[in-house]
């Protein structure tokens, strides 16, 4: 009786400090972070029933590339989001110790209801059982970083800058055989 007595005064007095505190610092992102992988997220226990296959991985990635890219990049790293850290919260880096820490169960749980209040939309009714598990297989496979370009989408901007590096190269080119005239 004693000990839970005491410690209800301690998380009283841990509650009210918290209280007084202004923006999360380490701890508390961490305690929040703990909260969602051991309460919030569900599916802990669940396996991926769809066995890990080249072609499972394939489709997966597909699927990422159809619905996901917009947010998180191919590669799920946010290549080539513009907005991806300004988003309040900022897109998650797929291949984060914080996401990959999560289940198979839990990571399809996230797709299937997607994380409130975030910008993470959750996608039942839109993919099916077999195409979520399949993009779990994306996710614990995910590629470099980089390595699968730009979304189409952001590459129009990104090109008109390429080109401006691509004149710039040019005329570099074009000085060096009159040697370092700069
Ligand atoms: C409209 C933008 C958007 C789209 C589209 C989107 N996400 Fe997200 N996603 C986010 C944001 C924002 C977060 C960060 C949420 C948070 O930290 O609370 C996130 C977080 C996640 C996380 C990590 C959750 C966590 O607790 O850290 C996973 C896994 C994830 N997304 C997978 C996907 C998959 C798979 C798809 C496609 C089926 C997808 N997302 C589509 C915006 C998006």
């Amino acid at each position: 009786m004693k000990v839970s007595y005491t410690s209800l005064v301690t998380a009283t007095i841990l509650f009210i400090c918290g209280c007084k505190a202004g923006a999360p610092n380490k701890a508390e992102s961490a305690a929040v972070s703990e909260i969602k992988h051991e309460v919030t997220i569900g599916g802990k226990d669940v396996k991926n029933p769809i066995a890990f296959t080249p072609g499972a991985l394939t489709e997966g990635q597909e699927h990422f590339g159809h619905h996901c890219q917009i947010c998180h990049g191919l590669d799920g790293q946010n290549t080539g989001v513009p907005f991806a850290g300004k988003m309040d919260p900022p897109v998650a880096n797929l291949s984060s110790k914080d996401v990959q820490d999560y289940t198979d169960g839990q990571l399809k749980w996230i797709i299937e209801n997607g994380i409130a209040p975030s910008g993470m939309p959750g996608w039942k009714g839109i993919l099916d059982d077999g195409e979520m598990w399949n993009i779990v297989h994306y996710l614990r496979h995910l590629p470099a970083k980089g390595s699968l370009g730009i979304p189409e989408l952001y590459k129009e901007e990104a090109e008109e800058h390429e080109h401006m590096h691509d004149e710039a190269a040019h005329e570099h080119n074009n000085a060096k055989p009159h040697g370092h005239k700069h």
